[in-house]
């Protein structure tokens, strides 16, 4: 069952706060976006169009997710193709959860010696962490539930949803 918890005009006017502020961090700043696939692929696209600066775009490919369940091992299905260094780097998530992926794949980034390196994600899920990270942008703190939608997955789906979802048991 889907329970909504944040609607499509809520990201709307968060997406509208986070792009303002992005914005004014990087502009005048050669920028790289780099997007997690597949999750941040909605967030990446509706938040980039409104930050509308001339950012280069890269995607790396990860999982971890079975079903619910993290997998723990962080795998890099598809690594990105640009080099970021020297560049300043954003790199952008749907959700942090544990906080295994993002940190997996800023120790990658940081060896290739860009010259900033911030996150920004659209959800985060504090009481799951289990490394010690904080986003330089979120979009909602949210409570300790599966969640899909807007680019948020249950094995790959539900992606589609223009707002966001507590996946519950029937
Ligand atoms: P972490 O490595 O535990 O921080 O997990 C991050 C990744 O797990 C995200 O990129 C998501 O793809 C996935 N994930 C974590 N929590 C959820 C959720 O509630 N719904 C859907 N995907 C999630
Ligand atoms: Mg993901």
């Amino acid at each position: 069952m889907l329970r909504p918890i944040i609607s499509q005009e809520r990201i709307e006017r968060r997406l509208d706060e986070l792009a303002a502020q992005i914005r004014r961090d990087y502009e005048g700043k050669d920028f790289t976006i780099v997007a997690i696939m597949k999750g941040a692929i909605f967030f990446l696209v509706d938040l980039l169009r409104r930050v509308d600066l001339p950012a280069r775009l890269d995607v790396v490919h990860v999982s971890s997710y079975t079903g619910t369940v993290s997998g723990g091992a962080v795998k890099v299905l598809a690594d990105m193709t640009l080099d970021v260094r020297n560049r300043h780097v954003l790199l952008i998530d749907d959700i942090l959860d544990t906080g295994l992926t993002l940190t997996h794949v800023l120790e990658e980034l940081e060896r290739q010696g860009p010259h900033s390196l911030k996150t920004c994600v659209l959800l985060s899920k504090k009481a799951r962490r289990q490394v010690e990270i904080e986003p330089a942008y979120c979009g909602f703190e949210i409570g300790d539930e599966y969640v899909v939608g807007y680019g948020l997955d249950h094995n790959d789906r539900y992606r589609h949803l223009p707002y966001i979802a507590a996946l519950e048991e029937e």
